[in-house]
């Protein structure tokens, strides 16, 4: 049989749930955007949790998607035959629409139809719950499953099948669906809860009837959602009998580019199997974090560095095969060829995403040799089995080793490194630098600088839009993190990528002037007259505060802005989209070059 491929499963995805009266949605940005407990989206449903709490969705009550996903808890698993960081997860979704008997249709529909993807029923089971004090049984899943065709003794009840996104809010039974695969029962009590590797999970349908209350109590929710999940690459994995995700057709091709780039064979031996498909998986996902809409760059912090761990493990393994570290870029490059179609900021931030890999690898490779050297010294000194907290600590701050690198490298060796030196040492030098920022920085530094940077980066915007489109265009909504800027505004249509560039450019033109930010108090009626804008049907107080840039731009506004243009560094536009009938949203960061 034909190879199912990634792009095809996806497709099929889309196109079945749009057939059957859904509404794509557009996956969300990696770094969630209503909360701030995660790094990254970890799952479909993740930036849905509003809306599963009963907001309206903007699109509707029937939604599907492909959604980018990132975990980072099991990234010493990489390499091994199923743990990935990035991948991608297609779902769909009713709020308060259909419920569990259609939702077990369509799953029925999709996995058996010769249309989608024909599996016989006899390769399929399926797991219910089988209720507990607070909840029954699920027996409607299970009839309605039998009442489609899937033989009984394919159906289990288990205790497991709940499925909750937190301690509190919405929850519900399950309904999990395996690939019966070749391997032979492994007793008679063989079934979909053991490991045995004859039951593959493919697919979660989550009956969102149920909702946890702050007080701990289980209530029936009054509008009931459907919630499912399906890992797009296990999914093809698993379909295709393939013994390891890092054999469907995506992190194929990135791993015969590793193979030209080290003239080595996948395959050959466990190590060059391992560092394979690390570099495929790592370099993927650095990808996709610096090509998101709201783009990571690497740095000591948060998602920052992350990715910046991400990068030098593959600069790392890229060594250990012979491979040059800027050779990573031709795997970024191919990334970005491949995912264009399905997520266009990988585009808009083409030549992000390669001049902050070419950075962070030249930043790494200009002390990688001398920390290897220090490295390979600390390891010959060692008398017991353990490795000075100091040195790792060293390794890290002047080197630029992630500690996680320094652990990994020494248990090559069968060394442990002494953490809680380690700790003690990065603690000490935080109370150092902490003293020596006090002194050498402005009060802004540090609460908020690069949002502020974003509040004059948002006028400089808001102004080039109405001299590109007219002064009818304002101001709809706005909101900044330290990571990007949200600006939303009525227009009549999409700006077309020339129109983006073209207030991309007037934006940095205004900044490499330097023009400066000046501030005063005047009536709102003074500030009508010397033309300065603002949200005037809104009530201001007896004195309004203007902001001027230069000549370029006065708005009313509270601040705080900078004090020149020059501070704000590059500007670019990730993301021009709909926000809601006429209005626009754009999404921008400002980078340093
Ligand atoms: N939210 C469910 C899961 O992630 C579908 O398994």
């Amino acid at each position: 049989m034909e190879k199912l491929t990634t792009k095809q499963l996806k497709d099929m995805w889309i196109k079945f749930y749009k057939d059957h009266g859904h509404t794509q949605i557009d996956s969300a940005s990696l770094v969630p955007q209503n909360d701030n407990s995660v790094l990254f989206t970890t799952a479909g449903m993740h930036p849905l949790v509003p809306y599963l709490l009963g907001e309206p969705h903007p699109q509707g009550t029937k939604l599907c998607d492909y959604q980018k996903c990132l975990r980072t808890n099991d990234i010493d698993s990489v390499g091994d035959a199923s743990h990935l960081t990035f991948f991608e997860m297609l779902g769909n979704w009713s709020l308060g629409d259909y419920f569990k008997e259609q939702m077990i249709e369509y799953s029925w529909e999709f996995l058996t139809s010769k249309k989608y993807l024909g599996i016989p029923k006899e390769r399929l089971a399926v797991t219910v719950f089988a209720g507990n004090d607070d909840a029954p049984k699920d027996v409607e899943a299970y009839n309605k499953w039998a009442s489609l065709g899937m033989p009984k003794d394919h159906i289990f009840y288990t205790a497991d099948n709940w499925w909750q996104a937190a301690e509190v809010g919405p929850c519900g039974p399950d309904s999990e669906m395996f690939f019966i695969t070749d391997k032979e029962p492994c007793g008679p009590n063989c079934s979909p809860s053991c490991d045995c590797g004859r039951y593959l999970e493919i697919w979660n349908d989550v009956f969102m009837g149920y909702a946890h209350t702050e007080d701990g109590k289980l209530v029936e929710l009054e509008k009931k959602n459907i919630d499912t999940g399906m890992g797009l690459e296990r999914a093809v994995c698993v379909l295709n009998g393939m013994k390891s995700v890092y054999e469907t057709d995506v992190l194929q091709s990135c791993i015969k580019k590793i193979e030209e780039l080290s003239n080595k064979k996948y395959g050959t031996d466990e190590q060059t199997t391992r560092a394979m498909r690390i570099i495929a998986d790592h370099m993927r996902a650095s990808t996709m974090l610096i090509g998101d809409e709201v783009p990571t760059t690497p740095s000591n912090v948060g998602r920052g560095y992350v990715l910046r761990r991400l990068i030098r493990r593959s600069v790392n393994y890229a060594r250990s095969l012979g491979i040059d570290a800027y050779k990573l870029c031709d795997l970024a490059e191919l990334y970005i060829d491949i995912f264009k179609e399905y997520y266009p900021s990988l585009v808009t931030n083409h030549d992000l995403i390669i001049t902050e890999l070419n950075r962070e690898i030249k930043k790494f490779n200009n002390t990688i040799g001398q920390g290897l050297k220090e490295f390979d010294k600390a390891i010959k000194n060692i008398t017991n089995d353990k490795m000075s907290g100091a040195v790792a600590f060293r390794l890290y701050e002047t080197f630029g080793f992630p500690i996680e690198i320094t652990i990994e490298m020494a248990q090559n060796h069968g060394i442990q490194v002494d953490m809680d030196e380690f700790r003690k040492c990065e603690k000490e030098h935080k109370e150092k630098s902490k003293a020596n920022t006090q002194v050498f920085t402005s009060g802004l530094s540090g609460t908020g600088l690069m949002e502020t940077k974003y509040h004059t980066a948002t006028h400089l915007l808001h102004a080039a839009l109405r001299k590109k489109f007219g002064n009818d265009l304002c101001q709809r909504g706005s909101n900044n993190t330290p990571e990007r800027l949200r600006f939303d505004f009525n227009l009549d249509h999409k700006m077309t990528p020339e129109e983006i560039k073209e207030i991309e450019d007037a934006v940095n033109t205004q900044i490499k002037r330097g023009l400066d930010v000046t501030c005063e108090t005047m009536t709102p009626d003074e500030a009508i007259k010397c033309g300065a804008i603002g949200l005037f049907n809104n009530k201001y107080g007896d004195k309004v505060t203007v902001y001027t840039i230069g000549d370029y731009s006065k708005e009313i506004c509270k601040g705080p802005h900078v004090k020149n243009t020059k501070e704000l560094g590059v500007f670019h536009i990730t993301k021009e989209e709909s926000c809601s009938a006429g209005v626009r949203r754009i999404k921008a960061i400002l980078t340093d070059k």
